[in-house]
């Protein structure tokens, strides 16, 4: 059966063909072994049955690029290359899945050093993760430790570590490098004036804020192969009075595809915890199409995007090239399938064929294999 749902329909960029555009948003698990940066049991389960699920897109957890630069003790990193091969095992099970693999690499500035958001004494979890934060500017996130300004030396450490990070996840067989430059991280914190109040040509005018994202941007790119897909996620807006608007963001896209970004994740907030948040569903979807136009690239968009149907029109009209969900695959890893089901897109690669037996067209009451 040929389908005509626009979210079934394979995906390009570059070297990389999705089979649909139904992807997963990364997702911290806080989960991995604090001493190694590396995955447990648990990632192999959640990865895996996502990527059994039928997703045409797995981007993995925010990874720091250096230990330091983790939110929690318990993220995943890809600091050095022993992280690699367990690495390698994930993302070669995705593949024996149909689902391509992804990650976010990481710096946590300013919010680096909690711990797990359920063990530490407040919802946010801000028990301490042990080491001091480091940020563009010396000033702190609402009830978080100040953190230490980073001098201009420690910032193109950082474009180094970003790039290396990457180099890392191409050995490990990663098709799809996100840059995590959204919700109140380093690369935010540099972007939004009001965390960053430098002087150095990395503060200031809105191409020195600028200046941190396009280094790292330029630095993978000339790092990886040229039939790897390059991306960022992006918070549009601060939504705060003074703070980093859609405008900007389009103008940051416009100049990072000029150096070999392909596609843009746009998200919004997370700078502070004041921000007046409209959050209900579909509200971020507006931002991704005005980077799509405005920048003229790829983008995704994401934030509780719930039903198959509001998913097709975003991509069948043009909103967005895809879609990336979160919450929704941790409820139902399967949840794939089933919007193909409603959509009457083709179920045969969706569904591995240990689990095709329990596929509703083939389940009937009495007819079952000896
Ligand atoms: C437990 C959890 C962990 C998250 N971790 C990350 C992350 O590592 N990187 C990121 O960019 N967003 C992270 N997010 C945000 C999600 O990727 C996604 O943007 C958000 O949940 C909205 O999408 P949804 O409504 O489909 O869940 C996280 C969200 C949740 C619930």
């Amino acid at each position: 059966m040929a389908t005509s749902s626009a979210l079934f329909s394979p995906y390009t960029l570059r070297g990389v063909t999705f089979r649909n555009r139904i992807w997963v948003s990364p997702m911290c698990q806080y989960s991995a072994d604090p001493s190694t940066g590396q995955p447990s049991a648990w990632h192999h389960q959640h990865y895996g049955a996502m990527a059994a699920g039928g997703t045409g897109l797995i981007v993995l957890e925010a990874t720091g690029v250096l230990p330091e630069g983790r939110i929690t003790p318990g993220d995943l990193g890809l600091w050095e290359d022993a992280q690699i091969e367990p690495l390698a095992a994930l993302v070669s099970f995705m593949h024996s899945q149909g689902a391509m693999a992804g990650i976010q690499l990481q710096h946590a500035g300013r919010k680096a050093s909690t711990s797990e958001m359920w063990s530490g004494s407040t919802p946010l979890g801000l028990a301490e993760g042990g080491w001091t934060a480091e940020a563009p500017s010396a000033i702190a996130f609402e009830g978080y430790p100040e953190p230490r300004a980073l001098e201009t030396g420690d910032v193109w450490q950082l474009v180094k570590a970003f790039a290396d990070a990457a180099v890392r996840a191409v050995a490990a067989g990663f098709d799809f490098i996100e840059i995590h430059g959204a919700h109140g991280y380093l690369v935010h914190q540099f972007l939004s004036p009001l965390t960053n109040q430098r002087s150095d040509a990395y503060g200031g005018s809105l191409e020195n804020r600028c200046r941190f994202a396009l280094e790292i941007t330029n630095a993978i790119r000339e790092a990886i192969p040229d039939d790897k897909v390059l991306a960022i996620r992006l918070s549009a807006t601060d939504w705060v009075e003074g703070g980093w608007t859609p405008e900007e963001t389009v103008q940051l896209v416009a100049w990072a595809k000029e150096r070999g970004l392909d596609h843009a994740d746009i998200s919004t907030g997370g700078l502070t915890a004041d921000a007046a948040v409209p959050v209900g569903p579909l509200y971020q979807v507006p931002f991704a199409t005005q980077v799509k136009q405005g920048a003229g690239i790829s983008t995704n968009a994401v934030g509780l995007i719930n039903t198959a149907e509001d998913a097709e029109n975003i991509v069948a009209t043009g909103q967005a090239d895809a879609v990336m969900v979160g919450r929704g695959f941790m409820r139902n890893p399967h949840f794939p399938s089933e919007w193909a089901a409603t959509l009457g897109a083709p179920l045969d690669s969706l569904v591995p064929p240990q689990y095709s037996v329990a596929r509703w067209e083939h389940y009937a009451p009495g007819r079952r294999r000896a």
